[in-house]
């Protein structure tokens, strides 16, 4: 995305990858845009197919213990959200650089950053068996939470501040309807759930499962059974269980590291910021860097002006802590916590209560959920 934000404002980038083109496309990741991304992807000129198949919701719904309320965002906020998947918008954009001649190296190894304190750093990778050198003016950090270029920052510079939840998320894919039209998030005394789609035919299904959990131990019946239970009956009547054909299981984690610049260093993503997937924050929260990182360059190459490079990390910062805050409201909220004392039990539902009697507490829920504004 970074790269074809900087091609339509005629700066030229070199784009490395470990992985391969085939598996990034094949790998499942979220699904719910919010307008701003939506607006971003338009600009970037790759939002045709998007509005073609995506699914545009005005509300989703809440479910607690069996008791439900439906968070109508188009009244709250006057925004919608997308539903359109993640590997789908991957697509779009490996279509639109490609036809642009972009240069890409996959399945790169041993990646190495140096003289990230000048104005020329260096890009050192295996590739094919050669070792390839890139000499450039900057280094976008894009390389996720496992990438090396947040380690590429002195540990007496860096800072990280993280929280591990005790549960994971195990998600399904299941070529079956949506249980109902809208997603539906649910806290049940056996854990979360969470009713999502691809398509109108396609279901996208997750239940709150151990951190330790492996893929064995949930063959289809057992996520069925639990899923239901964790809707309730009302809802789960309209279910229609099918085979899955993609499983998978994801930690859950909050984790922030600053600054997000060093040098000609910048981190965008999750090579900074971790947010648990409740709320679906993840995808949006690094575009929304990626929107200020290619303006920050834009201005630097068409008119030598480099304030938005010298604020970066802080302009960013400011608004990655504040969605960090919503998607650990949104996971607290709506898991089963194994330490929880019957205090906090009753103090998690009732913020439920407060949320189905507060039209200002749904407001609140609601212009996070639709995407805060970008500064
Ligand atoms: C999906 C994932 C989320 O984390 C979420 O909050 C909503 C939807 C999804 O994969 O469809």
């Amino acid at each position: 995305m970074l790269s074809q934000l900087l091609a339509c404002s005629g700066v030229d980038t070199v784009v490395i990858d470990r992985k391969d083109r085939a598996y990034i496309e094949g790998r499942v990741r979220a699904g719910v845009l919010e307008q701003g991304t939506v607006d971003a992807l338009e600009a970037a000129g790759v939002a045709d197919r998007l509005h073609r198949e995506g699914l545009p919701h005005d509300g989703f719904e809440l479910a607690f213990d069996g008791d439900r309320l439906r968070i109508d965002l188009r009244a709250l906020t006057g925004k919608p959200v997308m539903v359109y998947g993640q590997t789908e918008i991957t697509r779009d954009l490996f279509e639109s650089r490609f036809a642009d001649g972009q240069q890409f190296f996959f399945d790169v190894e041993d990646v190495t950053l140096s003289d990230l304190r000048t104005d020329r750093p260096l890009v050192c990778f295996g590739h094919r068996g050669d070792r390839v050198t890139v000499e450039c003016d900057y280094v976008a950090g894009c390389d996720g939470f496992h990438g090396v270029s947040r380690q590429a920052i002195p540990t007496d510079v860096l800072r990280t501040y993280e929280r591990v939840y005790p549960f994971g998320w195990l998600g399904i894919l299941v070529d079956q309807p949506p249980v109902s039209h809208e997603l539906i998030y649910a806290n049940h005394a056996s854990g979360f759930a969470l009713a999502s789609m691809r398509s109108e035919t396609r279901s996208r299904c997750y239940v709150q499962c151990d951190p330790g959990d492996q893929i064995d131990d949930w063959p289809d019946t057992r996520f069925w059974d639990e899923f239901e239970k964790r809707l309730g009956p009302d809802i789960a009547s309209g279910l229609r269980r099918g085979a899955s054909f993609e499983k998978s299981i994801a930690p859950l984690r909050s984790f922030v590291a600053e600054p997000m610049r060093w040098g000609s260093l910048f981190l965008a993503g999750d090579a900074a910021h971790i947010v648990p997937p409740t709320g679906a924050k993840g995808l949006n929260l690094a575009v929304a860097d990626v929107r200020l990182l290619a303006r920050a360059l834009a201005e630097h190459y068409s008119n030598g002006n480099d304030h938005y490079i010298d604020t970066y990390s802080e302009t960013v910062l400011r608004r990655v802590w504040k969605v960090e805050r919503f998607s650990w409201q949104m996971s607290n909220l709506l898991h089963q916590f194994p330490a929880h004392s019957p205090f906090e039990k009753r103090m998690q539902r009732a913020d439920f209560d407060y949320l189905c009697g507060s039209e200002a507490a749904q407001q609140s829920l609601a212009e996070n959920y639709v995407g805060l504004p970008l500064e």
